[in-house]
Protein backbone atom coordinates (compact mmCIF):
# COMPACT_ATOMS: atom_id res chain seq x y z
CA UNK A 1 0.00 0.00 0.00
CA UNK A 2 0.86 3.61 -0.74
CA UNK A 3 -0.15 7.18 0.44
CA UNK A 4 0.46 9.12 -2.59
CA UNK A 5 -0.48 13.28 -2.42
CA UNK A 6 -1.63 15.88 -5.07
CA UNK A 7 -0.68 19.61 -4.63
CA UNK A 8 -0.53 22.28 -6.53
CA UNK A 9 -2.79 25.87 -6.75
CA UNK A 10 -6.68 25.05 -7.73
CA UNK A 11 -6.71 23.91 -11.64
CA UNK A 12 -3.28 22.60 -11.82
CA UNK A 13 -4.46 19.41 -13.10
CA UNK A 14 -4.47 17.25 -9.99
CA UNK A 15 -8.07 15.87 -10.70
CA UNK A 16 -6.67 15.12 -14.38
CA UNK A 17 -3.50 13.38 -13.14
CA UNK A 18 -5.05 11.57 -10.29
CA UNK A 19 -7.91 10.21 -12.65
CA UNK A 20 -4.76 8.79 -15.27
CA UNK A 21 -3.23 7.03 -12.79
CA UNK A 22 -6.04 5.49 -10.87
CA UNK A 23 -6.61 4.01 -14.50
CA UNK A 24 -3.13 2.79 -14.33
CA UNK A 25 -3.91 1.04 -10.73
CA UNK A 26 -6.84 -0.62 -12.02
CA UNK A 27 -5.08 -2.29 -15.21
CA UNK A 28 -2.53 -3.99 -12.49
CA UNK A 29 -5.61 -4.42 -10.30
CA UNK A 30 -4.33 -2.27 -7.27
CA UNK A 31 -6.65 -1.23 -4.97
CA UNK A 32 -7.14 2.27 -4.16
CA UNK A 33 -9.14 4.42 -2.53
CA UNK A 34 -9.30 8.40 -4.09
CA UNK A 35 -9.91 11.14 -1.12
CA UNK A 36 -10.09 14.81 -0.95
CA UNK A 37 -8.91 17.56 1.40
CA UNK A 38 -10.47 19.17 3.26
CA UNK A 39 -13.14 16.15 2.92
CA UNK A 40 -13.05 12.58 2.84
CA UNK A 41 -15.38 11.99 5.68
CA UNK A 42 -18.71 12.83 6.42
CA UNK A 43 -17.92 15.35 8.87
CA UNK A 44 -15.09 16.35 7.58
CA UNK A 45 -17.02 17.22 4.30
CA UNK A 46 -19.15 19.07 6.69
CA UNK A 47 -16.10 21.00 7.96
CA UNK A 48 -15.12 21.78 4.35
CA UNK A 49 -18.32 23.64 4.10
CA UNK A 50 -17.80 25.60 6.81
CA UNK A 51 -14.22 26.25 5.58
CA UNK A 52 -14.94 27.31 1.50
CA UNK A 53 -18.61 28.69 1.59
CA UNK A 54 -18.25 32.54 0.78
CA UNK A 55 -21.60 32.97 2.63
CA UNK A 56 -22.38 32.94 6.25
CA UNK A 57 -19.24 34.18 8.76
CA UNK A 58 -15.94 33.55 7.88
CA UNK A 59 -13.49 31.97 10.02
CA UNK A 60 -10.40 34.19 10.75
CA UNK A 61 -6.83 32.76 9.76
CA UNK A 62 -6.55 30.65 13.08
CA UNK A 63 -9.85 29.23 13.07
CA UNK A 64 -9.25 28.56 9.48
CA UNK A 65 -6.28 26.67 9.99
CA UNK A 66 -7.69 24.43 12.92
CA UNK A 67 -10.69 24.04 11.03
CA UNK A 68 -8.62 21.95 8.27
CA UNK A 69 -6.37 20.37 10.97
CA UNK A 70 -9.47 19.20 12.72
CA UNK A 71 -11.06 17.55 9.05
CA UNK A 72 -7.77 16.01 8.59
CA UNK A 73 -7.50 14.27 11.55
CA UNK A 74 -11.00 12.78 11.54
CA UNK A 75 -10.26 11.97 7.70
CA UNK A 76 -6.89 10.29 8.87
CA UNK A 77 -8.37 8.69 11.65
CA UNK A 78 -11.44 7.36 9.64
CA UNK A 79 -10.15 7.04 6.38
CA UNK A 80 -6.64 7.33 5.37
CA UNK A 81 -5.30 5.40 8.28
CA UNK A 82 -7.59 2.41 7.81
CA UNK A 83 -7.32 1.70 4.47
CA UNK A 84 -3.69 2.09 3.99
CA UNK A 85 -3.92 -1.10 7.08
CA UNK A 86 -6.14 -2.57 4.81
CA UNK A 87 -3.46 -2.93 2.27
CA UNK A 88 -4.98 -0.57 -0.18
CA UNK A 89 -3.18 2.60 -2.19
CA UNK A 90 -4.65 5.48 -0.83
CA UNK A 91 -4.61 8.72 -3.54
CA UNK A 92 -5.17 12.03 -1.70
CA UNK A 93 -6.43 15.41 -3.10
CA UNK A 94 -4.15 17.55 -0.85
CA UNK A 95 -2.81 17.06 2.72
CA UNK A 96 -0.69 18.48 5.37
CA UNK A 97 1.21 20.58 2.42
CA UNK A 98 -1.64 22.21 1.71
CA UNK A 99 -1.72 23.78 4.97
CA UNK A 100 1.76 24.65 5.16
CA UNK A 101 1.13 26.61 1.43
CA UNK A 102 -1.85 28.38 2.35
CA UNK A 103 -2.18 28.92 5.87
CA UNK A 104 1.58 29.49 6.28
CA UNK A 105 2.32 30.79 3.31
CA UNK A 106 -0.43 32.70 2.09
CA UNK A 107 -1.96 33.48 5.34
CA UNK A 108 1.70 34.15 7.08
CA UNK A 109 0.78 31.98 9.88
CA UNK A 110 3.75 30.85 11.72
CA UNK A 111 5.47 27.36 9.83
CA UNK A 112 6.58 25.96 13.28
CA UNK A 113 2.74 25.74 14.09
CA UNK A 114 1.33 24.47 11.43
CA UNK A 115 3.99 21.88 11.24
CA UNK A 116 3.42 21.00 14.97
CA UNK A 117 -0.60 21.19 14.28
CA UNK A 118 -0.44 18.77 10.68
CA UNK A 119 1.64 16.16 13.19
CA UNK A 120 -1.19 16.56 15.96
CA UNK A 121 -3.83 16.07 13.00
CA UNK A 122 -2.42 12.98 10.99
CA UNK A 123 -0.52 11.54 14.10
CA UNK A 124 2.76 11.49 12.17
CA UNK A 125 1.14 9.88 9.14
CA UNK A 126 3.45 10.97 6.38
CA UNK A 127 2.79 10.43 2.24
CA UNK A 128 4.79 8.12 0.21
CA UNK A 129 4.73 10.79 -2.48
CA UNK A 130 3.73 13.86 -2.63
CA UNK A 131 3.32 15.56 -6.13
CA UNK A 132 3.31 18.75 -6.63
CA UNK A 133 1.82 20.10 -10.46
CA UNK A 134 3.71 23.63 -10.22
CA UNK A 135 1.84 26.26 -12.44
CA UNK A 136 2.31 30.20 -12.41
CA UNK A 137 -0.10 32.09 -10.69
CA UNK A 138 -1.56 33.41 -14.16
CA UNK A 139 -2.44 29.89 -15.76
CA UNK A 140 -3.71 28.70 -13.06
CA UNK A 141 -6.76 31.75 -12.91
CA UNK A 142 -7.22 30.98 -16.36
CA UNK A 143 -7.56 27.14 -16.03
CA UNK A 144 -10.13 27.87 -12.92
CA UNK A 145 -12.04 30.26 -14.90
CA UNK A 146 -12.57 28.28 -17.94
CA UNK A 147 -13.45 25.80 -15.74
CA UNK A 148 -15.67 27.58 -13.67
CA UNK A 149 -17.83 28.58 -17.19
CA UNK A 150 -17.62 25.23 -18.04
CA UNK A 151 -19.73 23.95 -15.37
CA UNK A 152 -20.89 26.74 -13.68
CA UNK A 153 -19.28 26.89 -10.25
CA UNK A 154 -18.26 30.07 -8.81
CA UNK A 155 -14.74 30.32 -6.87
CA UNK A 156 -15.20 29.14 -3.13
CA UNK A 157 -13.71 31.45 -0.69
CA UNK A 158 -10.00 30.37 -0.70
CA UNK A 159 -10.08 30.67 -5.05
CA UNK A 160 -11.64 33.94 -4.60
CA UNK A 161 -8.12 35.51 -2.79
CA UNK A 162 -5.87 37.86 -4.59
CA UNK A 163 -2.86 36.86 -6.85
CA UNK A 164 -0.55 37.98 -4.50
CA UNK A 165 -2.11 35.36 -1.68
CA UNK A 166 -2.02 32.22 -4.58
CA UNK A 167 1.82 33.61 -5.58
CA UNK A 168 2.70 32.92 -2.00
CA UNK A 169 0.99 29.38 -1.62
CA UNK A 170 3.01 28.78 -4.87
CA UNK A 171 6.43 29.88 -3.56
CA UNK A 172 5.59 28.06 -0.10
CA UNK A 173 4.72 24.60 -2.38
CA UNK A 174 7.97 25.11 -4.09
CA UNK A 175 10.34 25.95 -0.90
CA UNK A 176 8.61 22.58 0.97
CA UNK A 177 9.58 20.21 -2.22
CA UNK A 178 13.12 21.24 -2.17
CA UNK A 179 13.49 20.84 1.15
CA UNK A 180 12.43 17.36 0.85
CA UNK A 181 13.42 16.31 -2.38
CA UNK A 182 13.33 12.55 -1.75
CA UNK A 183 9.45 12.86 -0.96
CA UNK A 184 8.92 14.81 -3.20
CA UNK A 185 7.56 15.45 -6.82
CA UNK A 186 7.99 18.24 -8.79
CA UNK A 187 6.35 18.55 -11.98
CA UNK A 188 5.77 21.55 -14.46
CA UNK A 189 2.05 21.27 -14.98
CA UNK A 190 1.95 23.42 -18.48
CA UNK A 191 3.20 19.93 -19.78
CA UNK A 192 0.06 18.13 -21.22
CA UNK A 193 -1.65 15.72 -19.88
CA UNK A 194 -0.36 12.26 -20.94
CA UNK A 195 3.84 13.72 -20.35
CA UNK A 196 2.88 14.52 -16.68
CA UNK A 197 1.46 11.24 -16.28
CA UNK A 198 4.85 9.64 -18.44
CA UNK A 199 6.79 11.72 -15.72
CA UNK A 200 4.50 10.32 -12.71
CA UNK A 201 5.00 6.80 -14.06
CA UNK A 202 8.73 6.62 -14.79
CA UNK A 203 9.57 8.10 -10.73
CA UNK A 204 7.15 6.09 -9.36
CA UNK A 205 8.92 2.71 -11.12
CA UNK A 206 12.14 4.72 -10.63
CA UNK A 207 11.63 4.77 -6.70
CA UNK A 208 10.04 0.98 -6.22
CA UNK A 209 6.71 3.06 -5.15
CA UNK A 210 5.22 1.09 -8.32
CA UNK A 211 6.96 -1.86 -9.61
N1 LIG B 1 -1.87 19.32 -18.31
C1 LIG B 1 -2.87 20.14 -18.61
N2 LIG B 1 -2.74 21.05 -19.60
C2 LIG B 1 -3.75 21.88 -19.91
N3 LIG B 1 -4.94 21.90 -19.27
C3 LIG B 1 -5.12 21.03 -18.27
C4 LIG B 1 -4.10 20.11 -17.88
N4 LIG B 1 -4.56 19.35 -16.86
C5 LIG B 1 -5.81 19.80 -16.61
N5 LIG B 1 -6.15 20.79 -17.46
C6 LIG B 1 -7.41 21.53 -17.50
O1 LIG B 1 -7.35 22.52 -16.48
C7 LIG B 1 -8.55 22.56 -15.72
C8 LIG B 1 -8.28 22.15 -14.28
O2 LIG B 1 -7.84 20.79 -14.24
P1 LIG B 1 -8.12 19.87 -12.98
O3 LIG B 1 -9.56 19.94 -12.62
O4 LIG B 1 -7.51 18.54 -13.26
O5 LIG B 1 -7.25 20.66 -11.91
P2 LIG B 1 -7.34 20.59 -10.31
O6 LIG B 1 -5.95 20.88 -9.84
O7 LIG B 1 -7.97 19.33 -9.91
O8 LIG B 1 -8.27 21.81 -9.99
P3 LIG B 1 -9.05 22.06 -8.57
O9 LIG B 1 -8.02 22.33 -7.55
O10 LIG B 1 -9.85 23.28 -8.84
O11 LIG B 1 -9.86 20.84 -8.30
C9 LIG B 1 -9.51 21.59 -16.41
O12 LIG B 1 -10.27 22.33 -17.33
C10 LIG B 1 -8.59 20.64 -17.14
O13 LIG B 1 -9.18 20.09 -18.29
MG1 LIG C 1 -9.58 18.95 -8.67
Amino acid sequence: MKFIVFEGLDGSGKSSLMAALEKELQKRQIQFHHTREPGGTRLSEEIRNMILRKEGPAPTSRTELLLYEASRAQHVDEVIAPKLRAGQWVLCDRFTASSVAFQGGGREIKESDVHALNDFATGGLKADLTVLLDLSVEESRRRRQGRGEANGESEDRIESEADSFHEKVRQSFLKQARADEKNWLVLDAKNTPDVLFQQLLQVLSERKILV
